[in-house]
């Protein structure tokens, strides 16, 4: 059963068997140093906006101590063959990559990828930064691997190199094998899927991730789900999930974007996507609330 849990996520890492994960995706707090709020946009114009996300705090470039033993379940929680991205950006990346080297061995070390945006504002000593680091490791043993191609707009057709060449909207393209330098936007004001949760991730990214890297009923998890961008990509491909966050307002968030796939499901129905299924909410951070309940 696909659940969703209001815990400390390394709290619910420790209690899960070993070897019982296929795939994790971690995107914590980067290590800002400010507590994020959430943001005004698209369906969260009224009370929502300017409430008490999460905290983050700062960083001297070493992980957290809460990611470093969360880093410290996965050699025993991902079967053989099963892997982790973990996305972080330059406060900690560099010791983090030391780190998982050391956890799950440099020779298992399958790639850094660069997620590269345009967003936000434009220093005046320093380069912009303007790209998050996603490492991407296996847990040893053979591991499941999709290679992908994406559109390469051409500024004008080149047919003459034999390679096929097709049209739409936005003029003449070609495929390519997707490589490790990822050009996605980041969500604008007006994105249909913006929540308003602070540091919501795009579903495309989390699309690519999960199809290239997991099979349809693999069980992907995320210890730290925010807005719940993991569980509702992993829903509609048919993946398998456990999704966990300690703060009410990302259960909030991710239980009303969850239920609102639910509503849509007739719609989503025959366009691809796998059926959705049912999946089961349980608080522990609030005993009154504390038996699972089963949602649609
Ligand atoms: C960067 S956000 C995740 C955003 C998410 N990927 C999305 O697309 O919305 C980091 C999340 O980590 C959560 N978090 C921080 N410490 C945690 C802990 N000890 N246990 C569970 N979640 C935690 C925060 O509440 C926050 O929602």
């Amino acid at each position: 059963m696909d659940r969703l849990i209001r815990a400390d996520g390394l709290e619910v890492a420790r209690g899960l068997p070993d070897g019982s994960l296929d795939f994790v995706y971690l995107d914590p707090p980067f290590g800002a140093g400010r507590t994020h709020a959430t943001l005004r946009g698209r369906g969260n114009r009224g009370a929502l906006a300017g409430r008490r996300a999460y905290a983050d705090p700062g960083t001297d470039g070493a992980p957290s101590p809460w990611l470093t033993a969360l880093l410290g379940e996965m050699p025993r929680l991902l079967r053989p063959g099963g892997a982790i991205i973990l996305h972080l950006d330059w406060r900690t990346v560099h010791r983090a990559k030391v780190l998982l080297d050391d956890l799950l061995g440099a020779e298992n070390f399958l790639n850094e990828i660069i997620w590269h945006y345009a967003t936000g504002g434009i220093p005046g000593r320093w380069f912009a930064r303007k790209h998050d680091t996603l490492l991407y490791y296996r847990n040893g043993g053979e591991h499941h691997f999709e290679r992908m191609t994406i559109k390469k707009y051409l500024a004008h057709r080149m047919s003459r190199r034999g390679l096929p060449e097709y049209r739409d909207e936005g003029g003449w393209y070609r495929y390519r094998s997707l490589d490790d330098v990822w050009e996605i936007p980041w969500l604008t004001q007006d994105a249909k899927e913006r929540t308003g949760y602070p540091s919501q991730k795009p579903e495309a990214l989390l699309e690519r991730i999960l199809r290239a890297t997991t099979r349809v009923g693999d069980l992907v998890a995320d210890f730290c789900v925010g807005s719940g961008t993991t569980a509702a990509v992993a829903r509609r491909l048919g993946r398998a999930w456990l999704a966990v966050d300690r703060e009410p307002l990302a259960i909030d968030v991710t239980r009303a974007r969850l239920d609102a796939m639910t509503m849509r499901a007739p719609m989503l129905a025959g366009l691809g996507d796998e059926p959705l299924r049912a999946y089961q909410f349980e608080d522990r951070l609030e005993p009154s609330l504390a038996p699972g309940k089963e949602l649609p």
